[in-house]
């Protein structure tokens, strides 16, 4: 009896010793994650993700920019984010940790028929518009500028293909860009998780989203022919960028929302470079062009005429 609780004993502390040794390993992994990044590195990582990418890192971003490095750290093996700031700015590092950047500091929050007032306006007033002006005679281009994981193109090709459906004839291709190769992945696999279907009318779900035969998986993916109208590419709005043929109509929402006035007016203005005259430009509802000089007229509060 004495020889066993002895051995139990000796067990106890053994495994005592060994959870102690775990979880000071763990609370090492921990501090490490937990050491505050310094603010020379906060403001080097701020400067370049603005320029770079546009998007502005105010001082009050530095607890979510230290979250968000977390994993990148982690996956490097670093141990501190002076480190992690070395690394991005070394050659190795410029090469091939800014698409991992990207990924890290871009919000993707996104649904399908996000802000629905957009799509009742294509519906009632700018679809209308365009059949009358063009007919069979143009294929019509629309660009889904920052489109995210790809509800808003897809969105966009089912509302397009409802219109084509009553007006034979009528032709459009829809060009969708990202500045995220990660996400581009995402939206070329159209695979989304089965509630977001909630998100898309009855009718046209029953008509253009396929659902996994393994019920398990819950998982939808968007039908062949609305995938077809669309085509992805990488674009980062900061370079100077022409597209091969101009747009006639374009969405940007909820993308300038990040950049700071100037970045926006810039890139407004290439965006009208990029439209043909009488083309459409819609932004997001919390955004706004107000103050900005631009060959633009007004047509219901985020959305606009190229003159
Ligand atoms: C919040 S999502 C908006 C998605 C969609 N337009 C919507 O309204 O639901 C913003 C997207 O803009 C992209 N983005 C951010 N900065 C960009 C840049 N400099 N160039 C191109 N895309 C950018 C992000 O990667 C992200 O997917």
């Amino acid at each position: 009896m004495v020889k066993d609780r002895r051995t139990t004993n000796s067990m106890d502390t053994n495994a005592a010793a060994q959870k102690a040794a775990e979880a000071t390993r763990m609370s090492q992994k921990m501090c490490l994650f937990k050491a505050e990044m310094g603010n020379a590195e906060f403001e080097r990582f701020s400067r370049l993700i603005h320029s770079e990418f546009g998007i502005k890192m105010p001082p009050s971003k530095k607890v979510l920019l230290q979250s968000r490095f977390q994993k990148r750290l982690r996956a490097l093996g670093l141990s501190s984010y002076e480190e992690y700031c070395e690394y991005v700015f070394s050659p190795e590092g410029q090469e091939r940790e800014r698409q991992h950047l990207v990924d890290v500091v871009t919000t993707n929050t996104t649904h399908f028929f996000r802000e629905p007032k957009h799509y009742g306006i294509l519906n009632d007033m700018v679809l209308p518009a365009i059949w009358k002006r063009h007919g069979t005679s143009k294929e019509i281009l629309l660009w889904s500028a920052g489109c995210s994981s790809g509800e808003e193109p897809y969105t966009l090709s089912m509302v397009f293909s409802e219109f084509a459906e009553r007006n034979q004839g009528f032709r459009f291709s829809i060009l969708a860009t990202d500045i995220s190769r990660q996400i581009l992945q995402k939206a070329m696999s159209a695979v989304y998780a089965l509630e977001k279907a909630d998100e898309i009318p009855q009718d046209l779900k029953k008509k253009y989203v396929l659902k996994s035969k393994n019920p398990e998986k819950r998982l939808i993916k968007m039908d062949r022919a609305i995938r077809n109208r669309v085509r992805f590419s990488q674009l980062n709005f900061m370079e100077n960028f022409r597209l091969q043929t101009p747009q006639d109509i374009i969405f940007c929402r909820n993308v300038v929302i990040y950049f700071d006035r100037g970045t926006q007016e810039v890139l407004f203005r290439k965006f009208c470079d990029n439209l043909n005259p009488g083309g459409y430009l819609f932004i997001g509802h919390s955004e706004s062009l107000s103050g900005m000089t631009l060959p633009l007229r007004q047509l219901a509060p985020t959305v606009f005429q190229r003159t």
